[in-house]
Formats: C-alpha cells, structure tokens, sequence
C-alpha cells in the first residue's frame, strides 16, 4: 500500500494545525444506525467483535454513512478481560454479565497474563479494514480498556454502578488487586502493540470509570497501571497516543506528564478552562454533551461552534463528543454535527 496522506486526525494530534478540525465521535458505531441494527438482528455483538469481516463492516458504517473523519476499530474494551479467561456476555439492556466476577485471590492468580494469539481477529479485522480507510482517506484508531476500569468490570461482573462494592474489593484485597491491575497492565500493552502492528494509525486508551476516585485512590489503583501500559507501548514516530476518562479535570495535571499527544476532554469540563490550562502541545479532543443529542436544542449549532471558536487559537484540536454516542441519538443529529464541524471558518 502507498504511504499515508496527512490525515486531518493525525496533523491535529501533533498540533499540526490541519486544514480543517476533524472530527469523530465515541460509539459512533452502533445500535442507533439501522444499518447496524441490520447486522445486529443476525449476529450477537460477541459475533460481531470476533468475526473480521462483520467487524469491518460495522467499522465502516458511520464512515460512510456520517462522513466522519475517522474509523474506531468495532471491539469492546472488556476484549482482554475475556482473553484472560474471564467469562461473560453482553445482555440486551443490561450490558456485560460475567459468569464468575472476581470474589477471591486465587481467581486472580489463575487470570492468563500472555494472551499471544486469542485476540488475532483483531489484527485480523484491522487487517482487513485497512485497505478499505486507504481508499475512502480515513485513519484507523485502535483502543483498549485501561487496568483500573477493565477491573472494576471484572470485580463487579457487571457495569460497576454503585462503584462501592468494588471499592470495599479493592480495600479489602489490596495483594490481589495489584496483581490483577499488573496482569491487566501486562495484557493491555501487549493488545494495544498487537493493534500497532497490524497497523492502526492512532491509540485511544480509556479509563472511564475515574470520575469514581478520590486522587488518592486513582493514586493507588489507576495511575501506575497507566504508566506502566504506556511504558509498553512500542510505536512509530507519528502515531498518537489519546486519553480519554472522565472527571478530565482532575486528572490531566497527571496525564500531562504521559508521553501521549491527545487528552479527551469530558462534557462536564469546561474546554474554555482547559485551553487556558493544559499546556499547547497536548492537543484536546471533545467535548459536546452526549446527552444534547437525544432531544437536540434550538441552539445546538451554536453549541458546536461555541467549542469550536473556543479552540481555535489552539493548533491542536479534535472534535467528538464528552463520551459515547447514546442508542436514542437520530443518525441526522451525528450527520449535522459533521457539517457544521466541516464547514467551521
Ligand atoms: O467507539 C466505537 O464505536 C468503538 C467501539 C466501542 C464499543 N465499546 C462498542 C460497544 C468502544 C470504544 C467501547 C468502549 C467501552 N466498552 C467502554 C469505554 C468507553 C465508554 O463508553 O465508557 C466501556 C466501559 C465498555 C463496556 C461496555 N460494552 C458496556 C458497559 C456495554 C453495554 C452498554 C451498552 O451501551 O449496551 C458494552 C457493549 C457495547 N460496546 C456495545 C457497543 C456498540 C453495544 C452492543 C450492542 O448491544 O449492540
């Protein structure tokens, strides 16, 4: 394959001021397209993560139909949960339902941490979504769960809402919870070079669930764990690194100190605030409420634009939203959004 052009995502990444602000948003694959709804009447999500060419095409759904700027690889983040051998599936309406959440230190002690081999589809998927971005001039940016929130999932064995029973886990397990945030630290970087050889253009981590931790724990069971995944991380010159979790505002003074190009910033922070803070070679990726989408307001347009004069002296920027793109959303509102983005002056 020919050489990559400068990709609008990428040139923003590195504050390469681009040409125009690109944007992408977080699910924009997903139950409020028919087209994967289409898909979804066949196929179980679990199906769909795991069988390439299903993955490809869900992948491809929003570049083709909304006209965004760039591709996010169709997985999940609880993919290295499952490769580690925790069991679990995905319940319409209720999200992930593990079989056996982690209740005891032998359960930790028997978690896989070399995973070699049981996420090949996804290097395969990416593989083949590759040549299909070359030709509709679009990157592809893969991801992974972050220790600390892939393991509230795997403590909880469900989406970990109220977070104290896994805080009481935690506090009351501190041996084994180092040593399932070390495995899951060990995995996730080793998932994430994994995508990078297979050739992704980007790499968002998310660590979600911060916004439940005082500093002092983030101190304790997300901010090591962080480290050491992007310590492990082997890329190219040229490959971006973003952050993303919520809470954004108490947590980018530690992510400045990453080796990352990107923070994402969430909808409950102001961007205003976090010009003026962050220093300019990060660039800032969001921050349009998810939730402005379902019934959108009059003023939603100026919304958008709000962010975006907001960002304009700043040579790096992304446009999506504070966090992912809820199913009630009408596909028109996300295609808007798009033009108003692309056509910004
Ligand atoms: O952004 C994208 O389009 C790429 C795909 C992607 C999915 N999940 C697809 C998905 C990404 C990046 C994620 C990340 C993810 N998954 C996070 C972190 C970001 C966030 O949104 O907080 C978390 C915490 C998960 C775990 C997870 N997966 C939950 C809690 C659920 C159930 C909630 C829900 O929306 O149903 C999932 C399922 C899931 N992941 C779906 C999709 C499209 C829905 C599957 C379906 O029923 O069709």
């Amino acid at each position: 394959m020919e050489k990559d052009p400068k990709y609008p995502l990428i040139e923003a990444a590195f504050g390469r001021q681009p040409d125009r602000v690109p944007i992408w948003f977080m699910r924009q694959a997903g139950r409020y397209m028919a087209s994967y709804q289409a898909i979804k009447a066949k196929h179980s999500f679990v199906e769909m993560i795991q069988t390439p060419e299903l993955a490809m095409e869900v992948t491809l759904q929003p570049i083709d139909e909304l006209g965004v700027d760039a591709a996010i690889l169709f997985s999940d983040i609880l993919v290295t949960a499952s490769a580690m051998g925790c069991r679990f599936d995905y319940v319409e309406g209720k999200g992930p339902l593990f079989a056996d959440p982690i209740r005891t230190a032998a359960q930790v002690a028997a978690l896989r941490d070399t995973v070699e081999g049981r996420l090949d589809f996804v290097s395969n998927a990416i593989q083949l979504l590759l040549p299909e971005l070359h030709h509709r001039n679009r990157p592809l940016i893969g991801f992974a769960g972050a220790p600390f929130t892939v393991a509230a999932f795997m403590i909880a064995g469900k989406s970990p809402h109220p977070f104290s029973q896994v805080r009481s886990w935690m506090q009351e397990h501190p041996i084994a919870t180092a040593q399932l945030l070390e495995k899951l630290a060990r995995v996730t970087a080793t998932y994430i070079n994994a995508q990078i050889q297979a050739g992704v253009h980007a790499i968002q981590l998310f660590d979600t669930l911060l916004d439940q931790l005082s500093i002092a724990e983030f101190e304790a069971w997300a901010w090591p764990y962080i480290q050491s995944v992007m310590a492990g991380i082997q890329r190219p010159e040229g490959l971006p690194l973003i952050m993303f979790s919520k809470s954004i505002d108490r947590f980018w003074p530690h992510f400045i100190q990453l080796p990352i190009q990107v923070i994402s910033v969430d909808a409950h922070t102001s961007m205003v605030t976090m010009a003026a803070s962050v220093p300019a070679e990060i660039a800032l990726q969001g921050n349009l409420d998810p939730q402005l989408l379902i019934h959108p307001p009059q003023d939603l347009k100026a919304q958008v634009e709000a962010i975006l004069a907001s960002m304009r002296p700043r040579p790096g920027f992304i446009f999506n939203l504070g966090h992912g793109i809820i199913k009630e959303t009408n596909p028109q509102t996300v295609k808007n959004i798009v033009e108003w983005v692309h056509d910004f002056r």
